[in-house]
């Protein structure tokens, strides 16, 4: 690879996957190839994952504790677990929470539930080195449940072996998880990492998600507009049906600071802007932390 190649999200990518495919067999592990791997996630031993998101660099700027001994945390949304793992890794006892299926995210009135299956589909090529041609060969081999587990469940579970910290999995949405799911009648930590987007009604799923929240709560998201603007819920599902990526809603801070005061929070805080690169496309995406206290 020469120099240039090295600044290239593709070819990084392609090197990273060629370094965890190595470095796996090296230690005996058989990641299955047809896995998403949604973050980069080093798992120790060498072996790191070849995401499409990377936030090894900022994730001092999510504002974590140093450590969490003794606290309870809960990932909404954990995907393959780069958070859920890095909040253990602070020594937090961490449930991670995703989606039993695709049937179980939400979809436009009006779209079929499950929809979300042909725009992860049209999606994926941004996000993996596969070409439009092997996502289709996979979604055409597969039925929901096994590309959820593919996507989802098999490369986290994997993760949390490989890394050798202690994550509870519980599958469940932001609408279906109570207390004979959890265990829990509340987390002292509870993080919601861009889930709200892909929520209908973002006033209901924060609503519900705060309940599970003792005391702190981390929010990061793209959001709308400036600090100082007014609080709105902006619409960005397009007009067409189909159109929208699963996304349809752009809070802006002000929203959150309204909303989050009137759930009961305190101390809300704009904690820290930044933005990160979407592997391999490139493109930058923009993300905001807010912190909240009980
Ligand atoms: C954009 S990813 C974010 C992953 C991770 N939280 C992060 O910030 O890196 C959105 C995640 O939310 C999950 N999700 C979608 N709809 C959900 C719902 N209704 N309840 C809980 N999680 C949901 C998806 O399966 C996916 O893992």
């Amino acid at each position: 690879m020469n120099d240039s190649d090295s600044h290239d999200p593709r070819h990084l990518l392609s090197a990273r996957r060629d370094a965890f495919f190595g470095r796996a067999a090296a230690l005996g592990l058989r990641p299955d190839p047809r896995w998403f791997w949604y973050h980069t996630i080093d798992l120790g031993r060498g072996l790191i994952t070849p995401g499409s998101f990377d936030y090894r660099d900022v994730l001092a700027r999510y504002g974590f504790p140093d450590r969490l001994d003794g606290k309870r945390a809960l990932d909404v949304g954990a995907a393959s677990g780069f958070f859920s793992l890095a909040l253990a890794a602070r020594g937090a006892s961490v449930t991670a929470c995703e989606v039993p299926g695709f049937a179980d995210w939400d979809h436009f009135p009006g779209e079929a539930p499950g929809s979300v299956v042909e725009k992860i589909r049209g999606l994926l090529v941004h996000h993996t080195l596969w070409s439009q041609a092997e996502v289709d060969h996979l979604f055409a081999g597969a039925d929901a449940a096994l590309l959820h587990d593919l996507l989802l469940e098999q490369p986290f579970a994997f993760a949390c072996r490989a890394s050798g910290l202690p994550v509870r999995r519980l599958r469940a949405s932001w609408r279906t998880l109570d207390r004979a799911l959890t265990g829990e009648p509340r987390f002292d930590l509870v993080l919601l990492a861009d889930v709200l987007p892909h929520v209908v009604d973002p006033l209901a799923a924060l609503a519900a998600v705060a309940t599970w929240c003792g005391d702190r709560l981390v929010v990061a998201q793209e959001l709308w507009g400036a600090p100082e603007d007014p609080p709105l819920l902006r619409y960005i599902g397009g007009d067409q049906p189909g159109q929208d990526v699963a996304e349809w809603w752009r809070p802006t801070f002000a929203w959150f600071a309204q909303v989050l005061a009137k759930l009961g929070f305190r101390e809300i805080r704009l904690w820290d802007r930044f933005e990160t690169r979407v592997f391999p496309a490139g493109h930058r995406q923009p993300k905001t932390v807010i912190q909240a206290r009980r």
